[in-house]
């Protein structure tokens, strides 16, 4: 069996996206364990569905201090648990660029956009008031900038005429959790 790479996932909220690559690893060929769950959020659901899962949870607050401290503690939890690849999902923090050259071509997110479009927040909204018959979702490196670096996976769904942000969000969420788990597969594959 091909070896497998040690995976975190950094997240802010509910965590679907982090649940489907729990979900998609213990496929017997897949490429990653996720060994850790991270956040930036002590409360977020997401923690506590990893937790329920036997799996290895950390949380650090960035309220009231310098970033370098914050994502410094993430940094010893990642390196602590032998990290190798970080998987941002649903992450809502700028990583600093300091952070990011830590971890350099080892850091991917899930954006609900077909990048480069719509870079930043409100995707589906901006994807609809555009006129766009097509959206999608798009995994890719994490450089310094938002959103920015190359994309190495993307998926896509119709936009159908009657979709407010809401139910155009619900459908391309369905293909985000197959997408990320497969990108993320694909990308280890290939290295
Ligand atoms: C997803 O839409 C992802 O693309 C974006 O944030 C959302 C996270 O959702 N980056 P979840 O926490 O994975 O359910």
């Amino acid at each position: 069996m091909a070896e497998r790479t040690r995976v975190a996932v950094l997240l802010s909220g509910r965590g679907s996206n982090m649940q489907s690559l729990v979900a998609a690893s213990r496929a017997p060929d897949a490429r990653y364990d996720i060994v850790l769950v991270a956040s930036d959020k002590p409360e977020a659901p997401g923690l506590t569905w990893a937790a329920g899962q036997g799996i290895a949870t950390f949380a650090a607050s960035p309220k009231g201090r310098p970033k370098a401290e914050f994502e410094g503690e993430i940094d010893a939890a990642l390196r602590a648990a032998g990290v190798e690849l970080i998987a941002l999902a649903g992450y809502m923090r700028l990583l600093s660029p300091a952070f990011v050259a830590a971890w350099a071509g080892r850091i991917l997110n899930i954006h609900p956009s077909l990048l480069p479009k719509y870079k930043g927040l409100d995707t589906h909204a901006r994807a609809i008031a555009a006129g766009d018959t097509v959206a999608g979702a798009s995994v890719h490196l994490v450089t310094e900038a938002l959103d920015d670096g190359p994309v190495i996976g993307q998926t896509q769904v119709p936009v159908m005429a009657d979709d407010t942000a809401d139910t155009l969000a619900a459908r391309v969420l369905v293909a985000e959790h197959a997408l990320y788990p497969a990108a993320l597969n694909g990308f280890l594959s290939a290295r």
